[in-house]
């Protein structure tokens, strides 16, 4: 065993032996990252359903209010599992950042034993995973306890089919968190269709005190009505020069016919 490891080996066994600090809700988390969460952010930090629904204009904060989630969860539900499951690297890496900031701002209440880019696993049994929807590992988790999907809307639908069976056996969290990204995919479908078992929240640009109303207008006239309409109204919009519907364009593709050439056929 190396000399670090030894260390951080000797840093747990220490934590396991001091009083262990009284439990923080998740909004006392938030605020150890010196914000006051908005009532929003509020009742989602204090929410106990099972499955919640986040449609958020850019820039509202969902991604750190979910960070304080999974923080919460990681330190004072132990021993908990959180994946943070995003569309990319560059978003797997952004999300488990804010987690580490609150981490830090908190003092590292319980000695970590793992740290990675990506991964923390603390000497109270708890892990905190970041995983880029390409990310081959995902399928391997089971027995979740929280589960973020960040920019929700951009994660394949058979990925999410393939994650959520985690939650089953744990009866764990599932937060769906994103701006919209047309009337297609499993964000669109479980806003709008999936029925009561979801709590929705749904907060647009105007709604966040921190984006001014004369940075908007600037913006809309800067992007368009279309983006500004996707980006900061939390409207499913379809393509403006789109012949078919996004429902109509999904419906016409099938898993059970072959393909006309194998993908190596196509090779040069
Ligand atoms: N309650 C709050 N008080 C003060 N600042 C906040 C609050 N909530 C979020 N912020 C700040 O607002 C900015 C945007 O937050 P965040 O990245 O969480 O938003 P987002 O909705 O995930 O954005 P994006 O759409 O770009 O992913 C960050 O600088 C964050 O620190
Ligand atoms: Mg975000």
């Amino acid at each position: 065993m190396t000399l670090q490891a030894l260390e951080k080996r000797a840093a747990a066994l220490w934590h396991r032996l001091e009083p262990p600090a009284a439990p923080l809700t998740a909004v006392e988390v938030a605020r150890a990252g010196g914000l006051e969460p908005d009532p929003w952010q509020r009742r989602v930090l204090e929410s106990e359903a099972p499955q919640m629904i986040l449609l958020c204009s850019r820039q509202s904060g969902k991604s750190t209010t979910t960070a304080a989630l999974a923080m919460h969860a990681t330190l004072y539900r132990p021993p908990s599992l959180v994946l943070c499951l995003s569309p990319s690297q560059r978003q797997s890496v952004e999300l488990y950042r804010k987690c580490m900031q609150l981490f830090r701002a908190l003092g590292e209440p319980v000695a970590p034993v793992i740290q990675t880019r990506l991964e923390l696993e603390l000497a109270n049994g708890s892990r905190l995973v970041a995983l880029p929807s390409g990310e081959s590992k995902i399928r391997g988790f089971s027995g979740v306890d929280l589960l973020l999907c960040d920019e929700a809307s951009r994660i394949p639908d058979a990925l999410y089919q393939s994650v959520r069976p985690m939650l089953a056996v744990s009866g764990g969290q599932l937060v769906l968190l994103s701006t919209p990204f047309g009337k297609r995919g499993f964000f669109h479908h479980e806003w709008t269709e999936g029925g009561a078992s979801w709590e929705r929240t749904k907060i647009t640009a105007h709604d966040c005190p921190r984006i001014s109303a004369a940075w908007l207008a600037q913006e809309r006239a800067t992007i368009g009505d279309w983006w500004f309409s996707q980006e900061y109204l939390c409207s499913f919009e379809e393509a403006e020069d789109q012949l078919f519907h996004d429902h109509d364009i999904d419906a016409a593709f099938s898993d059970t016919i072959a393909p006309l050439w194998a993908p190596e056929a196509m090779q040069p």
